[in-house]
C-alpha cells in the first residue's frame, strides 16, 4: 500500500510518499481502509520533532492522528465492530498512521462516522471534536440552561463548541450504540457508563465521565440532534 512517511524530523520536505507493507491487526486492533486524514497543529509539531522528548516515536513514522474510513479487518478480541462500518478515530499520538491507504486503530479509539457529512470530511472531527467537548464540558463545566460566550467561533474548535453547547438532547433511544470509547467523540458517551447517563439527559449537563477520562459524545450520526 501507499503511505506518507518521514524518516527524520523537519519541515514538510521530510515527507515521503512510499510503498509500505499493509499492516495486519493484532489483538484489540482494527484495520481501517482510510478515506481521509486531517492535518492538525499537533501533526506539525510531531513531524518537526518538537514533541520528541515528551512523545518518543519510532521512525519512519506515518503521520495523521485523525482519520475516517471503513473497517477492513478485525484483529482477535474485537467485538461489536463489523467489516464495512464507516468509522472515525483519533489515533494514539505515538503510533499515528492516518496518512496511508490502511491504518491500524485500537478498537477503543473508534467511533461510528456521522452520516450527515461525507466520510472524507468526517476526518476533521476527532481531535477537534474531543478538544471542543473537553473545553465545554470538562473544563468549563457547562450545564444546561447556561448562556455561553465562545471566542474564536470561526475556528475549528470554536465552531464545534458552539454546536455542542447549542444542542438539545435527541429523542430517547436515538443514540447509536458502540462498544467502547477512550479518545474519540462517541455518540451516547461511554457505553459502559450509559446506564448512569441516559440519552434524555440534557447534553450540556456534565457527564459522569468528565473527570480523568476522555469519554465525550458530541458526534451523533442520526436524524435530530446531529452535530453537523
Ligand atoms: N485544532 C486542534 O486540533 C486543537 C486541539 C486542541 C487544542 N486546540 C487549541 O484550540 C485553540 C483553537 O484552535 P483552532 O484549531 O480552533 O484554531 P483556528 O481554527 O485557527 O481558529 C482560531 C480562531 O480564533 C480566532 N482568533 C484568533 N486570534 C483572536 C483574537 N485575538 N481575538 C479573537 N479571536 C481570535 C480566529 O479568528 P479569525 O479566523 O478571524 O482569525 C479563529 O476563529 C488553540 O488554542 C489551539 O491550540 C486545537
Amino acid at each position: 500500500m501507499k503511505a506518507m512517511r518521514f524518516h527524520g524530523f523537519g519541515t514538510s520536505e521530510v515527507l515521503r510518499y512510499e510503498d509500505v507493507d499493509r499492516p495486519s491487526p493484532g489483538p484489540g486492533q482494527v484495520l481501517v481502509r482510510v478515506a481521509a486524514t486531517s492535518f492538525n497543529p499537533v501533526d506539525d509539531h510531531i513531524r518537526a520533532g518538537a514533541l520528541a522528548r515528551m512523545l518518543p516515536i519510532d521512525l519512519p513514522y506515518v503521520p495523521g492522528i485523525d482519520l475516517s474510513g471503513t473497517v477492513a479487518a478485525l484483529g482477535p478480541r474485537v467485538g461489536d465492530v463489523r467489516v464495512g462500518d464507516p468509522v472515525v478515530a483519533m489515533l494514539p499520538l505515538d503510533s499515528a498512521g492516518g496518512a496511508a491507504e490502511y491504518a491500524l486503530v485500537p478498537a477503543e479509539s473508534l467511533a461510528p462516522a456521522p452520516r450527515s457529512i461525507a466520510l472524507a470530511d468526517a476526518a476533521a472531527l476527532p481531535l477537534t471534536g474531543l478538544a471542543a467537548w473537553q473545553t465545554a464540558f470538562e473544563l468549563a463545566e457547562l450545564t444546561s440552561g447556561q448562556r455561553v460566550l465562545v471566542n474564536g467561533v470561526g475556528g475549528a474548535v470554536g465552531s464545534l463548541v458552539v454546536q455542542l453547547a447549542a444542542r438539545r438532547p435527541p429523542p430517547a433511544g436515538r443514540w447509536p450504540t458502540w462498544p467502547t470509547c477512550t479518545r474519540t467523540p462517541v455518540p451516547g458517551g461511554c457505553p459502559a457508563r450509559r446506564s448512569s447517563s441516559p440519552p434524555d439527559r440534557p447534553l450540556a449537563e456534565p457527564g459522569p465521565a468528565r473527570r480523568g477520562r476522555a469519554c465525550p459524545r458530541p458526534v451523533s450520526s442520526q436524524g435530530r440532534g446531529t452535530l453537523l
